[in-house]
């Protein structure tokens, strides 16, 4: 099975508002429902589930029923950290509707609306042939390496750089095998699928994401969301 897992478990502190950014209205609705849309709209994939902040989830339900009436999206209440959700979210897919070696979990921060069906569908093609897959561009600024903030330790050439987006696609057990095999510091320290993969030297594949798949993070983000919408429509 094919499992759609929207990582909205976060409180958004960057973005300084009371709302926690997932629930922030950009066009017509929710930052949330944006993502919830796209992939409801995606029929490859068989169930989608929301991972939401405990003291959300009835207030979530609410959004799912007004603006997606009828739409089958499964909550279920996020962890500490991004790791700890995106571990719930496989435990509540397994849970909810059976596991089998070849489940596929499409983790993705819900504050990332614009993902596309393209990279849904590359995401589940990568990932059915090598296990594990992350979206990413080729970075477009230089990016440098510093361990104290204040000088510069190396600029690592430009043309091996690419900037970590999410879809993150991942066969759910080989997932549960790469975490199970980090110590305990190696576990802590991580904060995407990704990186639990590649900790424990196993191949992820890049599938290409795009400029316009924006994590929503800061105030400013939100005028270039909002301008991104009124130019699709
Ligand atoms: N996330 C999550 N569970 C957590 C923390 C984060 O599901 N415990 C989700 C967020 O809701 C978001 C995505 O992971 O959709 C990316 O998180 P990010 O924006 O980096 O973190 P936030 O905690 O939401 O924001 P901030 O770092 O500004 O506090």
């Amino acid at each position: 099975m094919i499992f759609g897992a929207i990582l909205a478990g976060g409180s958004g502190t960057r973005m300084q508002s009371v709302l926690p950014k997932q629930f922030l209205t950009i066009g017509d609705a929710p930052v949330l429902i944006h993502t919830v849309r796209a992939f409801l709209a995606c029929e490859e994939i068989d169930h989608v589930l929301v991972g939401i902040p405990p003291v959300w989830m009835d207030y979530t339900r609410d959004l799912i029923v007004r603006y997606c009436p009828g739409a089958e999206v499964t909550l279920f209440p996020g962890g500490a950290t991004r790791t700890d959700t995106l571990f719930a979210a496989a435990d509540a897919a397994q849970r909810t509707f059976g596991a089998s070696d070849s489940d596929l979990l499409i983790t993705h921060d819900a504050v990332r609306p614009f993902v596309t069906r393209q990279m849904l569908l590359d995401n589940i093609t990568a990932a059915s042939e090598d296990g594990a897959c992350g979206t990413a561009i080729p970075a477009i600024d230089t990016i440098l390496e510093s361990d104290d903030g204040t000088y510069i330790a190396a600029i690592p050439p430009r043309a091996r750089m690419y900037q970590m987006q999410t879809p993150q696609t991942f066969n759910i057990t080989a997932l549960r095998n790469a975490f199970a095999s980090l110590t305990p510091a190696q576990q802590a320290i991580l904060t995407d699928g990704c990186g639990i993969f590649t900790a424990c030297g196993k191949k992820v594949r890049i599938v290409m994401g795009s400029t316009k798949n924006i994590k929503i993070t800061t105030p400013p983000d939100l005028a270039t969301a909002n301008a991104f919408l009124a130019e699709k429509e």
